[in-house]
């Protein structure tokens, strides 16, 4: 089921101030870009050093994983910011029901390509997004694969039918619109650490004390007030993640 915004409703801040670059370059029009792209059927891959590769619809995983909402920052590279209500399930419990090999160490998480829309976006980058994350890392229990957001099913240009959240890191690692999700042995391949590796790291942690080489991350600017809060280790998250790093 998709949104369907009633007349005169506003629309979150978030949802109109999206990053999702198979559609657009910009924040402010991916909201509109979206509308033609059809999100059902879908299919999700299971792949790589797994028991048992399947291929199955989002919409049946739903019923099998335990749904939950939470509050989390979301924190941009480009130092903007949020908190946005998700609602989803550990990647744990989703990683627990496919059963991956013990070789796994990493896993490879991949968007449509871009051609599948009906008139691709011209941007000549190593389609189709694709992101990573450490085994240990999805395992976390802050780690999630959203289906929701403020109590309503993802729109498209928030990465319907499902996307990756991990709070402590920047957002590029929050995959949308997943279509694979790949075991390996080996660090896979990202796509901005690809575009562009001396700018957008593997890890991506959130660091105040880390300035990306064209700005400082040492404060963040929150979308909606517009007020400059200073950025939080982890995204605020320390507690629950800094053993990950020791
Ligand atoms: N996923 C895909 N497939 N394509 C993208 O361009 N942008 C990333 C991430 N996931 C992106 C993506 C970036 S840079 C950010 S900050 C977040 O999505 C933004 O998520 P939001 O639009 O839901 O706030």
């Amino acid at each position: 089921m998709l949104i369907r915004i009633p007349k005169g409703w506003e629309i979150p801040d978030a949802a109109r101030y999206n990053n999702f670059y198979e559609f657009s370059s910009d924040k402010d029009d991916v909201y509109l870009k979206v509308e033609k792209f059809s999100v059902r059927p879908w299919t999700i891959e299971i792949s790589g050093l797994v028991e048992k590769p399947i291929t199955f619809d989002p919409d049946d995983l739903l019923r099998l994983m335990p749904m939950e909402e939470r509050l989390y920052r979301h924190r941009c590279v480009e130092a903007w910011a949020m908190a946005v209500p998700w609602t989803g399930f550990p990647m744990k419990a989703f990683i627990d029901t496919v059963r991956p090999l013990s070789k796994a160490r990493f896993i490879r998480f991949t968007t449509f390509h871009p051609a599948r829309r009906s008139n691709p976006f011209t941007w000549n980058a190593p389609w189709p997004y694709t992101e990573g994350l450490t085994m240990e890392e999805a395992v976390n229990p802050l780690t999630m694969l959203v289906t929701g957001i403020y109590g309503h099913p993802l729109p498209k240009q928030h990465g319907a039918p499902l996307r990756l959240v991990v709070p402590w890191k920047y957002g590029y690692k929050s995959i949308k619109s997943i279509v694979r999700i790949e075991f390996t042995e080996q660090r896979p391949r990202t796509f901005w650490n690809t575009v562009i590796p001396e700018e957008y790291d593997f890890p991506a942690n959130v660091n105040p004390e880390v300035p990306h080489p064209r700005w400082s991350q040492a404060t963040e600017k929150m979308i909606g007030t517009g007020e400059r809060r200073p950025t939080l280790l982890y995204n605020g998250y320390e507690k629950y993640v800094a053993h990950l790093y020791a």
